[in-house]
């Protein structure tokens, strides 16, 4: 069968975004919260689905860690503002949940969280990666997910990514968005993809604290060791072999997992941009990566 054409950008207030975001757009925003829910937000492909798979490790039964792997993860979290045909929308999935706490995942900029979230005093885990990282994230995914639009090639998709003509906008607003809304939240926690890969333990703590949840040092292990990079590319429950419009044969969806991967993509040239043109956009903010450990 045929696939359907790839979907085009658009400006949805402000922000580029393509139908399958904003199709739901009034349920999206309707949701009413739970004060027990556990929010995981991002910008894409700042290691969102490694979270999800901890957050989810970390709220079941210890007894059951393994039989969690017989659903797909994309199954037990749902993607909030996600308007896919084929798939159930992500406030359907997330209004069926029975598992408490729910784990819901999303890519909204700050501004476009539901309000009851905030009104329920819900908790928010944002996971920010460096932009340069991130940007050669989202192409390979753009290459190999057909509900994605055409990425076109390196160059011109990076110009575009600085340019916040990617799906869910520009990566300065968005990250720089959810760090000014933490400065007066205590409700959000603010993970950086270079720590978890620096200080795996010292992350885990800190989400743990943060959730008030205290696992044991053997529960710990175990996440440990299930959310490793290659165990995950490994388990079909968590890789992306289960969802059917990315094509695995272009990209993995678990593909590299490293920090500073941007340097075999970027040329010097192109960093020399990008880095002034970096500078410019998030001379205002005190939030700080780093594109190497
Ligand atoms: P790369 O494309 O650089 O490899 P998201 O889940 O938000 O889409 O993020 C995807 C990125 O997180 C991908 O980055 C993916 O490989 C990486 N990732 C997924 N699981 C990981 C893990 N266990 N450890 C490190 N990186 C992981």
């Amino acid at each position: 069968m045929e696939s359907p054409p790839r979907p085009t950008l658009f400006d949805f207030h402000g922000v580029s975004m393509t139908r399958f975001f904003t199709d739901n757009w009034e349920n999206v925003q309707k949701l009413k919260a739970r004060p027990d829910d556990v929010v995981l937000a991002s910008y894409p492909k700042a290691g969102n689905t490694w979270v999800s798979y901890i957050l989810d490790l970390l709220y079941c039964d210890e007894t059951t860690l393994e039989q969690q792997d017989s659903v797909p993860l994309f199954d037990k979290v749902p993607f909030l503002e996600l308007y896919h045909p084929g798939f159930p929308s992500g406030v359907d999935a997330t209004n069926h949940m029975t598992k408490f706490p729910r784990i819901i995942k999303t890519h909204l900029p700050v501004q476009f969280l539901p309000q009851s979230f905030w009104e329920q005093n819900a908790k928010i885990v944002y996971v920010a990666r460096n932009a340069k990282d991130s940007a050669v994230s989202y192409f390979h995914f753009d290459r190999m997910n057909k509900a994605q639009p055409e990425p076109g090639d390196w160059s011109s998709f990076l110009h575009r990514f600085m340019e916040g003509q990617m799906v869910f906008g520009s990566w300065y607003e968005h990250v720089t968005g959810w760090w000014e809304k933490k400065q007066t939240s205590s409700n959000i926690l603010f993970l950086f993809y270079e720590d978890l890969i620096e200080d795996f333990a010292g992350e885990l703590n800190r989400l743990c604290s943060f959730l008030g949840l205290s696992p044991s040092a053997e529960k710990k292990k175990h996440i440990t060791e299930k959310v490793l990079f290659d165990n995950m590319k490994r388990n079909k429950m968590v890789n992306g072999s289960t969802d059917e419009v990315f094509d695995l044969s272009i990209s993995h969806f678990i593909r590299k997992g490293n920090v500073g991967d941007w340097k075999n993509h970027f040329t010097v040239k192109q960093d020399e941009e990008f880095t002034e043109d970096y500078k410019r956009k998030m001379k205002t903010t005190d939030l700080c990566f780093r594109t190497v450990l």
